[in-house]
């Protein structure tokens, strides 16, 4: 399975996370209540090269033991119904 790592060409391995302990602290809710069959979502926004797809790297790490999909998408798509590619 692709990940954001290749997605992005950005390489987030071994990154410790500075001051993000309430978002992940929110993530690891999520994916408990998703070990226990509780569905849930979580919205990650922000300027641009705040963190976003780090924290998300970071809660796939957190998701190990399960299975990750992943959807990107991309500004020139966004006008489009079923915009995205799932990897
Ligand atoms: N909490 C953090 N602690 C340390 N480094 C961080 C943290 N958040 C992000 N970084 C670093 O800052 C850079 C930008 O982070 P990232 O790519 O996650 O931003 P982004 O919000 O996804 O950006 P974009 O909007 O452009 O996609 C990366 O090099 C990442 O490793
Ligand atoms: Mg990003």
């Amino acid at each position: 399975m692709a990940s954001l790592v290749v997605a992005h060409g950005l390489d987030y391995a071994g990154l410790v996370l500075i001051g993000r302990d309430a978002e992940r602290a929110l993530v690891g809710v999520l994916l408990e209540a998703a070990r226990g069959s509780t569905s849930g979502a979580l919205v990650i926004r922000g300027e641009p090269g705040v963190g976003k797809s780090a924290l998300l790297e970071d809660a796939r790490e957190a998701a190990a033991d399960m299975q990750v999909l992943s959807a990107c998408g991309v500004e020139s798509e966004s006008e489009l119904r079923s915009p995205g590619c799932i990897s």
